[in-house]
């Protein structure tokens, strides 16, 4: 997460991330799912603007970006997840000041591309700068937690994590820059909730161990063939768009390709750049979803 201060304000560049695996371990008493998953930050990313305020609270502004054809909408109240965070923040650190926040949307919403919850992240990481507030990384976590469970992966400034009990554990793994990905957001979105109440746990949990050694190897080509989603079945039943762009994937020659998170976006893995920006411009064409290319581990 690239955190700028300029003269007024902060800028903070809050990244999508790509679930590379997930396997989901259990169900667990309070509703969540016990997980093991694989993210990774990638170079597409949303841009808030945070600047300090004399009078309390906080007033939230919002434009479409470069996938505005996307035509995606972001609540300005108390649901989004930026204006929660700055309210926790708020409550949590007894301040009486005030702020406003801009952000500037890239990222497609409802895809598991992590948008909502990066921009959650930034907002405390902003916040925490431009009101002194002094917290430190652990501190920011704990509270990014009780908002949402991806958050805490973003709020560790971490590009590449395992993220095991229900996304808030996370343990950092050094993955080789190089990596590039072709997106594509299918037609319409997923709701995570409905997703992970669709899913089973598995009866013997596969590890993210194997992938990660092959990455760290530079074995990108075996890596491909070990990403893995287990919300992907429950995801497909629940949206058919993703089937299509599945097949659409399937004839070409990735590495590998799966769901990201919760979906409905789903990614291929490429053997360089030219190839994802090759299958970007080919899926664009056919109209199948929205696509575009990114590196991971920007
Ligand atoms: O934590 P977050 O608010 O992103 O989760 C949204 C919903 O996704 C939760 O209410 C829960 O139903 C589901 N979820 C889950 N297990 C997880 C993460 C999310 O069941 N590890």
């Amino acid at each position: 997460m690239l955190v700028r201060p300029t003269r007024n304000a902060v800028v903070v560049h809050a990244p999508a991330k790509l679930n590379l695996f997930l396997e989901i371990v259990s169900r667990r008493s309070d509703g969540y799912h016990d997980l093991e998953s694989l993210m990774l930050t990638v170079s597409l990313y949303d841009t808030l603007t945070v600047a300090s305020d004399s009078s309390p609270g906080v007033q939230f502004s919002w434009s479409a970006g470069c996938h505005s054809d996307l035509q995606q909408t972001v609540p300005s109240d108390s649901t989004n997840l930026v204006v929660r965070a700055a309210s926790a923040l708020t409550a949590a650190s007894g301040t009486n000041a005030g702020a406003k926040i801009h952000l500037h949307k890239r990222i497609p919403t409802q895809s598991g591309l992590g948008g909502g919850s990066s921009d959650a992240a930034a907002t405390l990481i902003a916040l925490n700068h431009i009101w002194n507030l002094g917290w430190s990384r652990t501190q920011l976590c704990e509270l990014a937690a009780t908002l949402g469970s991806d958050i805490p992966f973003f709020v560790s400034g971490h590009r590449a994590a395992i993220c095991r009990g229900r996304g808030e554990l996370i343990e950092p793994v050094e993955i080789p820059a190089g990596l590039h990905c072709v997106i594509t957001r299918p037609d319409g979105g997923l709701s995570t909730a409905e997703v992970y109440r669709n899913c089973t746990p598995a009866k013997q949990p596969e590890s993210a161990k194997r992938l990660v050694s092959s990455l760290q190897s530079g074995k990108f080509r075996d890596a491909g063939k070990l990403l893995y989603n287990a919300l992907e079945a429950p995801a497909l039943r629940l949206n058919s768009s993703i089937e299509a762009v599945r097949s659409r994937y399937a004839h070409e020659s990735l590495y590998g390709h799966a769901m990201t998170g919760s979906g409905s976006a789903y990614f291929g893995l490429c053997a360089g750049r030219r190839q994802a920006l090759a299958v970007a411009t080919r899926l664009n064409a056919r109209r199948v979803g929205h696509s575009f290319a990114v590196q991971c581990r920007p």
